[in-house]
């Protein structure tokens, strides 16, 4: 797809040379300016084929005047990033099977169009025309569009540029994590995900790609690890990714991704009904791959590892047991009441072995519990961190690119029920707050530096008639690497102590 944007306002945009217009306008801000469109506004609200309410739309074919030959209405809440980017997927949707190869995006006049405007539109168009034809090449070809432009103001411009550009980066980012989650887990085992992260540092010269086997793996003692991929013929994997764009002596921001390519439970069997599902178990890595595909093109100035555990969770008989004790790589022994609470068991190693990068923050991404999709539906990723700041930066990344998170409790009194008589730590707590004791549970293995977790188990995939993957949260990711770069070293420090502390000599 091809994204332009051109300088257009007032009655030259009745003129604009495309084959569809897409005309995005709000309940405030209603005209264009070019007579022939308001003209055509007026009428179709007049006679109430059209309404200035979120999600109405309405096609016009060879208006009068118009020098394109079709027209979509598409009215949006109000002006903000997810207003335009929800009419612009409604008013897309409109066109999909139509003839139209090039679609100009214009707004109302007095729309404040900005970089995040611009990247919504991408998203938004990437998100629209995506079709998986890897396993169904019967899958009808994604439409027509190869085409999008966004008419903006001479004012506007370079702003709109910036927005289209990062928009592209994160888009394929999204794409790559997508695919993969809706990838088989015949298709998409560890050894795929490994292939794809040497792939990754195949075409990027700032990517490195290291994969560990078995034998390094029990070298470093991951015990816990490695016993979720005791029942399964798949060998485990450990990706480790690393991003060098800022000097090496800069600590670097850790993400950490569930690479569960198919989670049956284990001996604590899953029922058979959406069993199937469990192949987007992956969604944490698959995130991390793709944030590192957007960070590579976008080249910010920052250093950036990726971790991912990864391996298939099978009962057979050489599978891990309900009460057998393992000994984590942090020498924490887990009783794993539960085999189908494997994420943490992965997750916990991988966040020991995030210590020797003496990172900045780590963040680990993880389709991590049920109790998640049945708390935030698949609105929000569920968020967890003790640190307000680095926890505040997630979700302004994530407001800023629609990709939203929730910020969820993680009070150590939700650890009580982790208690185990056989071990230092049992795998599950009850059934109450199960996001949060997951989360809890992955706390005792971050001690060392600042750290947050978001559960995805909602919004990564879809389930129903759509159901598929998501690409979510690849742009809260890269919004976040983003952010980060740009602020330097101070974009997460930690907020200053409310009270002064006392200087060694006594005064205050
Ligand atoms: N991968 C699942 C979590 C999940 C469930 C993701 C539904 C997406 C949709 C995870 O490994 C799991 O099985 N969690 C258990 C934990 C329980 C045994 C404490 C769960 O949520 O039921
Ligand atoms: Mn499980
Ligand atoms: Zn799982």
């Amino acid at each position: 797809m091809d994204y332009r944007t051109i300088v257009g306002q007032g009655p030259a945009l009745s003129q604009v040379n495309a084959d569809a217009l897409l005309v995005v306008v709000t309940p405030e801000l209603s005209a264009t300016g070019a007579p022939e469109l308001d003209a055509l506004l007026k009428d179709a609200i007049a006679k109430a084929d059209f309404a200035l309410k979120a999600g109405r739309t309405l096609y016009v074919h060879r208006p009068q005047g118009v020098k394109a030959p079709r027209v979509v209405l598409s009215a949006a809440a109000n002006g903000s990033p997810k207003g335009f980017r929800a009419a612009v997927a409604k008013g897309l949707a409109q066109l999909k099977d139509l003839g139209a190869a090039h679609v100009a995006v214009l707004t109302a006049d007095g729309f404040a169009l900005a970089v995040e405007h611009a990247q919504a539109l991408v998203l938004a168009a990437a998100d629209g025309t995506y079709v998986f034809r890897e396993t169904k090449p019967s899958a009808p070809k994604p439409g027509a569009l190869d085409k999008v432009t966004l008419v903006s103001t001479a004012e506007q411009n370079a702003a709109v540029k910036a927005g289209l550009a990062q928009g592209q980066a994160v888009a394929e980012g999204v794409t790559l994590a997508r695919e993969l989650g809706n990838l088989p887990g015949n298709y998409c085992t560890p050894t795929h995900l490994a292939n794809q992260a040497k792939q990754l540092a195949k075409t990027y010269k700032h990517i490195k790609a290291e994969v560990l086997d078995r034998p390094a793996l029990e070298k470093l003692k991951m015990g816990s690890f490695l016993s979720v991929t005791n029942g399964s013929a798949q060998p485990p994997k450990f990706i480790i990714l690393r991003y060098e764009g800022a000097s090496s002596k800069q600590a670097p921001v850790v993400l950490v991704g569930k690479g569960i390519t198919f989670d049956t439970g284990g001996i604590s069997l899953k029922p058979g009904a959406g069993m199937d599902e469990m192949k987007f178990d992956m969604g944490g890595a698959a995130s991390v791959l793709g944030t590192f595909q957007a960070v590579a093109e976008l080249k910010p100035k920052i250093n950036l590892i990726g971790l991912i555990p990864t391996c298939e969770n099978m009962p057979s008989g050489t599978a891990t047991k309900p009460g057998d004790v393992v000994t984590s790589m942090s020498g924490q022994t887990i009783e794993v009441l539960n085999t189908d609470a494997e994420g943490r068991l992965i997750l916990c190693d991988a966040l020991t072995y995030a210590e020797r990068f003496k990172p900045a923050a780590v963040i680990d991404i993880a389709t991590l519990t049920g109790a998640c999709v049945i708390a935030l539906g698949h609105q929000h990723s569920g968020l967890f961190s003790a640190d307000d700041a680095l926890a505040q930066a997630l979700l302004d990344a994530g407001t800023q690119t629609q990709d939203t998170a929730w910020r969820m409790p993680l009070d150590e009194e939700y650890g009580e029920s982790l208690k185990s008589n056989f071990a230092d730590l049992g795998n599950v707590g009850g059934r109450e707050g199960g996001a949060i004791t997951a989360a809890v549970f992955l706390s005792k293995f971050t001690k060392a530096y600042r750290w947050a977790h978001l559960d995805i188990a909602g919004s990564a995939w879809k389930s129903g008639g759509a159901k598929g993957g998501t690409g979510r949260p690849v742009s809260l990711l890269t919004q976040f690497v983003l952010n980060q770069a740009a602020a330097g070293a101070d974009a997460i420090a930690p907020s200053k102590p409310a009270t002064p502390r006392k200087a060694p000599g006594g005064k205050v």
